[in-house]
C-alpha cells in the first residue's frame, strides 16, 4: 500500500497539517489556538509536542532551501518545542490557511490566528500546509502509520 493510500484509509474527509510554532508555544497561546481549531470544525486526528533539531527543521522546510530566510526560519523552528497536529475537515487545507491568515501578521485579516498571536513575518505563531500534497508529506514527516492508526 502506498503512503497516500494509508492516509486515504485513515481520513474520511480532507486533512491538513498544522504546527504551533515556538513563539506561540512559549508565549502560552497553544490552548487558545487549539480551541480555535475545534471551533472551526476541525477534528484533531493526531497531535504531539516535539522540539526539532535544526537538521530536522531543514528537512521539513527543504522546499524553502533557496530562500533568503531559510537559515533564520530553521533556527527559529528549532529554538523551542512546537505542537504538531493533523486536522480533518472538509476543505481542510484552504480553510486552515484562511483561519491563520497572511504570512506577515501585519497584513493578516482581523481575528486570524497570525493577527491575534503572530509577532513578525518570521515568528508568526502557526504553520499550515499549502496544498494536499504537502499536507501528505508533512503528516508523514511527523506522524507514522502507527501513530495515525493506533487506538
Ligand atoms: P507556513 O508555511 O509556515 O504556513 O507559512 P506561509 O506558507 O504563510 O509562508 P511561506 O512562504 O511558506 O514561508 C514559511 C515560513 O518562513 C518564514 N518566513 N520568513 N523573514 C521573512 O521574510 C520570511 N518569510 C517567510 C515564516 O515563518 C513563514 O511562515
Ligand atoms: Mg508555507
Amino acid at each position: 500500500m502506498k503512503l497516500d493510500e494509508l492516509h486515504r484509509e485513515f481520513f474520511s474527509k480532507d486533512y491538513t497539517f498544522m504546527m504551533i510554532k515556538p513563539d506561540a508555544v512559549n508565549a502560552g497561546h497553544a490552548s487558545a489556538i487549539l480551541k480555535r481549531v475545534e471551533e472551526e470544525g476541525f477534528q484533531i486526528r493526531a497531535i504531539k509536542k516535539v522540539r526539532l533539531t535544526q537538521r530536522q527543521a531543514e528537512l521539513f522546510y527543504a522546499v524553502h532551501k533557496q530562500r533568503p530566510f531559510y537559515e533564520e526560519l530553521t533556527r527559529f523552528i528549532s529554538s523551542g518545542p512546537v505542537i504538531a497536529a493533523v486536522l480533518e475537515r472538509e476543505n481542510a487545507v484552504n480553510h486552515w490557511r484562511e483561519v491563520i491568515g497572511a504570512t506577515d501578521p501585519n497584513e493578516a485579516k482581523p481575528n486570524t490566528i497570525r493577527k491575534l498571536y503572530g509577532r513578525s513575518k518570521g515568528e508568526n505563531a502557526v504553520h499550515g500546509s499549502d496544498s494536499p500534497e504537502n499536507a501528505a508529506f508533512e503528516t508523514a514527516f511527523f506522524f507514522s502509520g502507527l501513530e495515525l492508526a493506533g487506538e
